[in-house]
């Protein structure tokens, strides 16, 4: 949420910034800004998009300056306004800031300052790091930024500038991202690699306050006594090409299309002879046998692959699965036993609350094994053991392949602990894993059905609201077809497991009321069948997704899309296709903003 760059170096700081924001952008879409060092500090910043920034800096006719901090903004405190964008300046224009987090102490810190004389222009958290900085400044940063950090209470990327060090931004962070691009006489800071990814594929991470003193020719790491830290240089193993649009109108439909790859990347490389094996995981099969309790944690969309992860966990391994919104597991007491284990789901390994929740059950001495895509994310870092989902860098706002892959390992991680405990049989794990090896080829003829599904949403995208139904695992994949559909097209869409209609919801079936039934689980089908025959009779419009061959739900429902016939297990990445490319289809014909939907930002780096 919110991302922040700068670039120090012998080229104009201000397209590089405002490129580097460009690129960060499904961050936070609500107002953005450049502070350019030239003779003084120049700050340009307006509400709106990326693009009204670029219009109003061109206006200026550019802002001259070989160094430079930038923001775009997903709103906390104060209203998306020109005067609540970020960069931040003191009162005496000396020092400017850019942050991602929220300052949850600002405003005893605005009391305390306001008493001292200072005065505030925006609503916002950020302006109170400016003007403590100013506070406390006594011509040495990092002494200053360390008192700042002493002072302030929360979450934060920052990058700070001042009037009196022409050659030096300094930065910290602390529970938000942020990196250190490396370049030949210039650096760079960004809260994620597409920002700085045109110039440098080399990288440090930071983590939590660790201080960063950027120079041109140099970056030097400092700990809170001032003590320097030796960092290992990452490289960025993928080419800018994956995170530009490639042709798509959008980054959502190239990502729904990128899915068989990202399943075979994530799969493929853990399966070898018909047996399973989960990276550098280090546990032993006694390990696998004595536990007691999985608790998977994640939020939104990590949250459904979890569910999806507690039917095929509980199944294959026998092992009980509890599945936790992060936002609610962290502040509830959670009871968490000696041998239980805790999974970990999060796309960008940032979302502050999972954090927490990990952090959490760390404390307690639990165990803990994460599934991320963004390597070396603080999630991966903080975690016992790493699962990566090899997805590439996932740029909508609205997640695809990177849900599609960690339900993926929900798969492997269940056949794994299973046949490990002795519940599947290792023949049975090799029909599978042949089941699995042919999921990328079956996603590939649903994404096929692009067209028939096109004129689906044309049809139905005026629907004020959608039920989507289904039980068992079909119930989590609706779960994740809702959220889909929501999010992206602003339609009231709920999903409901098919079972509890009649407790209630059906009274909100009216005619022509839309509801999608997921009816993909073979043991479950003909209840399914029933469920739709008692939604039609109240008049609602069926768009059933069953499994070939299972053509007995068209004589019930309106439509039918078919999905290829897989273990019950795997249905989950199949069904997602459809129902992305219909939320997807749907927003177009409203003519959503499919990447950026309102209010939303990627990576939740704020509670
Ligand atoms: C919805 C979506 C979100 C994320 C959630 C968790 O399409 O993308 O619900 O799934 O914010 O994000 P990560 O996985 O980065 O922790």
């Amino acid at each position: 949420m919110c991302g922040i760059v700068g670039y120090i170096g012998g080229n104009e700081a201000a397209p590089i910034l405002i490129k580097g924001l460009k690129k960060l952008e499904y961050r936070g879409y609500d107002s953005a800004g450049i502070a350019v060092y030239g003779d003084s500090i120049n700050v340009v910043k307006t509400k709106g998009r990326l693009a009204d920034l670029d219009e109003k800096v061109q206006s200026l006719g550019g802002v001259k300056g070989t160094m430079g901090i930038g923001h775009t903004r997903w709103a906390t405190h104060g209203a998306p306004s020109d005067v609540n964008s970020h960069p931040h300046t003191s009162m005496n224009g000396r020092i400017t800031v850019v942050h991602n987090g929220i300052i949850e102490n600002y405003i005893q810190l605005k009391a305390e300052l306001e008493k001292n004389g200072y005065v505030f222009a925006s609503e916002t958290d950020t302006e109170v790091v400016a003007q403590l900085f100013d506070y406390y400044y006594n011509g040495d940063m990092v002494d200053t930024l360390i008192k700042v950090i002493e002072r302030i209470r929360g979450s934060y990327a920052l990058a700070v500038m001042c009037t009196e060090k022409t050659d030096e931004i300094v930065a910290v962070r602390k529970d938000s991202p942020m990196l250190i691009g490396l370049g030949e006489g210039e650096n760079y800071i960004a809260s994620d690699i597409p920002a700085v990814l045109e110039y440098t594929k080399n990288y440090y991470l930071l983590n939590d306050n660790e201080i960063v003193v950027l120079k041109k020719d140099s970056v030097k790491i400092l700990d809170m006594n001032k003590n320097e830290i030796k960092k290992d240089v990452y490289n960025v193993t993928w080419d800018i090409s994956a995170a530009e649009k490639g042709g798509y109108d959008y980054f959502m439909l190239k990502e729904i299309m990128e899915q068989p790859k990202a399943i075979k990347d994530t799969i493929h490389p853990r399966i070898a002879d018909g047996t399973i094996k989960l990276d550098d995981v280090k546990y032993t099969d006694e390990d696998i046998k004595n536990i007691n309790r999985i608790h998977i944690i994640a939020c939104g969309s990590a949250y459904h692959a979890g569910i999806v992860g507690k039917y095929v966990i509980e199944d294959f391994a026998r092992i009980p699965v509890e599945v936790d919104l992060a936002s609610e597991f962290r502040y509830r007491n959670p009871i968490l036993n000696k041998n239980d284990v805790c999974i970990i789901i999060s796309q960008s390994g940032e979302t502050a609350d999972t954090l927490a929740a990990l952090r959490e059950a760390k404390r307690q001495g639990i165990r803990i094994l994460s599934i991320v895509n963004v390597v070396g994310s603080s999630i991966a870092r903080e975690s016992d053991d790493v699962l990566y989902t090899w997805a590439g860098p996932e740029i909508a706002v609205a997640t695809t392949k990177g849900y599609s892959t960690q339900v993926a390992l929900m798969y492997l991680i269940g056949l794994k602990f299973g046949q490990v405990r002795g519940y599947i049989s290792d023949e049975r794990v090799s029909e599978l894993i042949g089941e699995l090896d042919k999921l990328p080829e079956y996603i590939e003829k649903l994404i096929d059905l692009e067209k028939d599904i096109k004129v689906m949403a044309k049809e139905h995208h005026n629907s004020n609201d959608v039920f989507i139904i289904g039980r068992g695992i079909d119930y989590a994949a609706s779960l994740e077809g809702s959220l889909k559909l929501k999010e992206i097209s602003y339609i009231h869409s709920e999903a409901y497991a098919a079972g509890e209609l009649k407790h209630g919801t059906i009274s909100l079936i009216e005619d022509g009321t839309l509801v999608v039934a997921v009816a993909t689980q073979d043991n479950l089908y003909e209840k399914l069948v029933s469920n739709v025959k008692e939604v039609k009779a109240r008049g609602a419009y069926v768009i059933a997704i069953a499994k070939e061959g299972n053509t007995e739900i068209g004589e019930v429902a309106d439509k039918v899309i078919y999905i290829p016939h897989v273990d019950d297990k795997f249905t989950a990445s199949l069904n997602a296709i459809p129902m992305q490319l219909f939320a997807y289809y749907v927003a177009i014909e409203r003519g959503c903003d499919v990447d950026k939907p309102r209010n939303l930002a990627k990576s939740v780096t704020v509670e």
